[in-house]
C-alpha cells in the first residue's frame, strides 16, 4: 500500500530559488570538486540533502525572535530563555550553550577522557568519534546486532548492545572507561531510535560500574516520537514527557542544536548534579567558546534556539517530519532500492552494499552513489560508511564501516513532496545502470575528519 504524504502543518511565506544545472555542467562541477561533495558550491546543487544540520527553515516566530535577541555580553535575557526552556525540557540543573555540537564535545570530552581511556557508545558520529580520539582516547561502537541487517526491520535499531557493553567493561576494566555515550537518534546506524528500556538498562550498567553516561541528543525529539509510536506504554505520553524520562537516566548530555532545535547554529551541554564537572565545563567554555552566558553564539541565536526547542516537540510537526521520510522510503520500495529499514528520523540511508555489490568498502560504494546522484539530478547526499569512518589512528589503515549507507538527510521544513519524487526517480534511474558504475580512490586526505576535505578520483581514471 502506498504511504500517503502527510501535508505540511505550515504554509510558506518566504522562498529561495533553486535551479538544476545541465548534466554537462554537473559532470564538470563534481570533477572540479575532486569528487568531494563538500567542495561543491550550494548554488550548483538542486536539492541539497547533504545534511539536516543547520539547514532548517526557521518559523515566523523564530525570525521575529531574532529581533529581540539580547546581545549583552553577560546575563542576557535570551540566555535565560534558553536555560529555562532546556531545563524544563530535559530536567537538568546546569545548561551551557555553545556554538554547535562539536564545541560541546570539545568542552566536555577532555574532562572525561585522555590517553589510555576508552569511550563506548551505541555509535559515535564522525565529530564525536574525532573528539574522543583528539583526547588520545579510543572510541568503540556497540550497536545492537539487529541494526546490522538493513533489510530486516526492527523498531529500535539505534539501541546499545547492553550485553556487549557489560562484557566490554569487564574485559577492558571499568577504570579505563571514561564515558558511555548514547546517541539519539543513532545517526550512523540510519537515524534509528533508542528505546527507554534500552536506555534504562544502559544506565543500570553504567551505575553498577560508576561510569558517567552522556546523551548525544542532536535528534532527541525524533527519538521521542519513535518511542511514542513503538514502545509499549508510551502511546499516551507527550513528547516532552518522554524526553524528560529518557534524559533522567543519564548524567549529562551534549547536543548539536542545528538539528532538533530547528535553528541554523547552536549547541548545548547539560550536566546533572556534578558541581566539579559544572565548574570545569564553565572554565572550558570561557576558554574555547566565550563567556558562559553566550557560549559562542549571538543573543539572537539563543533566542531562536529557545523558540525552536518548543516547536520541535509539537506532534503535528513530528508526524509530518517522520512521515516525509516514510513517504520517500515507500517510493524507493516501488523502485526496489534497499535502505536501512524501517526509515530513520532525519533521513533515508540507502544500502549501497546491495546496490553496488561489485564495489568493495575501500572503493567507497556510498560515496560513489552520492557522486552519481549529483550527476544524475543535481541532488547532494553523503557517505555514512567507510569513506566517512576514515583510517585507524594507530595503524593508519582504512577502517571497514559496519554499513555503507548513502544518506539522504532531509532538512526540516524545507523541501516538498515533489522534491522527494525527483529524488526517488533519480535513484530509480541510477539503479538501472548500477552494475556499470565504478568506485573511487583517495588521492589526498588530511589526518582527522578526512571526508570533509579529501580529494578523490575514479578507480579507472
Ligand atoms: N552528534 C551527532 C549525532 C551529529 O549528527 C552531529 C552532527 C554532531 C554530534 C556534531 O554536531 O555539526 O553541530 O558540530 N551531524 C551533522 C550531520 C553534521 O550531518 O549529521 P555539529
Amino acid at each position: 500500500m502506498a504511504t500517503k504524504y502527510i501535508p505540511e502543518p505550515f504554509r510558506i511565506k518566504m522562498v529561495e530559488t533553486i535551479k538544476m544545472l545541465s548534466k554537462e555542467e554537473r559532470v564538470q562541477k563534481i570533477k572540479a570538486a575532486n569528487y568531494n561533495l563538500f567542495n561543491l558550491k550550494s548554488d550548483d546543487v538542486y536539492i541539497d540533502l547533504l545534511t539536516d544540520s543547520g539547514t532548517n527553515a526557521m518559523s515566523a516566530h523564530q525570525w521575529a525572535g531574532l529581533m529581540v535577541g539580547d546581545e549583552a555580553y553577560a546575563g542576557g535575557k535570551s540566555y535565560f530563555r534558553v536555560i529555562e526552556t532546556a531545563q524544563d525540557l530535559f530536567g537538568y540543573t546546569y545548561i551551557q550553550p555553545v556554538h554547535q555540537g562539536r564545541a560541546a564535545e570539545k568542552v566536555l570530552f577532555p574532562l572525561l577522557l585522555d590517553k589510555g581511556k576508552i569511550a563506548l557508545s551505541n555509535m559515535f558520529f564522525d565529530t564525536t568519534r574525532a573528539h574522543v580520539e583528539l583526547t588520545g582516547a579510543k572510541a568503540l561502537d556497540l550497536v545492537t546486532p539487529e541494526a546490522l541487517t538493513p533489510s530486516v526491520p526492527y523498531p529500535f535499531k539505534g539501541n546499545m548492545n547492553t550485553e556487549r557493553l557489560e562484557k566490554t567493561i569487564l574485559e577492558l576494566g571499568k577504570e579505563k572507561i571514561g564515558v558511555v555515550v548514547m546517541t539519539i537518534t543513532n545517526n550512523s546506524a540510519g537515524g534509528q531510535p533508542v528505546s527507554i528500556a534500552n536506555m534504562a538498562e544502559t544506565a543500570a550498567i553504567c551505575q553498577k560500574f560508576k561510569i558517567p553516561l552522556c546523551i548525544d541528543g542532536a535528534r532527541f525529539s525524533e527519538n521521542a516520537y519513535f518511542i511514542k509510536k513503538r514502545e509499549p506504554g508510551y502511546q499516551q505520553a507527550s513528547i516532552k514527557d518522554i524526553t524528560k524520562k529518557f534524559y533522567s537516566f543519564a548524567d549529562m548530555f551534549i547536543m548539536s542544536a542545528k538539528k532538533d532545535a530547528i535553528v541554523n547554529i547552536g549547541g548545548l551541554i547539560g550536566i546533572k548534579n556534578n558541581e566539579t564537572l559544572i565548574q570545569q565545563v564553565k572554565s572550558n567554555t570561557i576558554n574555547y567558546e566565550g563567556f558562559i552566558t553566550y557560549g559562542g553564539l549571538a543573543g539572537r541565536d539563543l533566542e531562536a534556539m529557545a523558540i525552536g526547542l518548543t516547536e520541535v516537540v509539537d506532534e503535528d510537526y513530528l508526524t509530518y517530519r517522520i512521515g516525509q521520510i516514510a513517504y520517500l522510503a515507500n517510493k524507493l520500495d516501488e523502485a526496489g532500492i534497499a535502505y536501512q529499514t524501517p526509515p530513520g528520523g532525519h533521513g533515508l540511508f540507502i544500502d549501497t552494499s546491495s546496490l553496488f555489490p561489485h564495489i568493495p568498502y575501500n572503493q567507497f560504494p556510498a560515496h560513489t552513489l552520492a557522486v552519481e546522484l549529483y550527476i544524475e539530478a543535481g541532488i547532494r547526499g553523503c557517505d555514512i560508511g567507510s569513506f566517512m569512518l576514515g583510517n585507524d589512528p594507530e595503524t593508519g589503515k582504512q577502517r571497514k564501516a559496519e554499513f555503507e549507507f548513502m544518506r539522504l538527510a532531509i532538512p526540516r521544513r524545507v523541501y516538498t513532496q515533489a522534491h522527494l519524487d525527483v529524488v526517488a526517480e533519480a535513484l530509480a534511474d541510477i539503479k538501472k545502470r548500477a552494475s556499470s558504475i565504478k568506485g573511487f580512490q583517495i588521492t589526498w586526505e588530511p589526518a582527522v575528519l578526512r571526508h570533509f576535505q579529501a580529494k578523490l578520483k575514479r578507480i579507472d581514471e
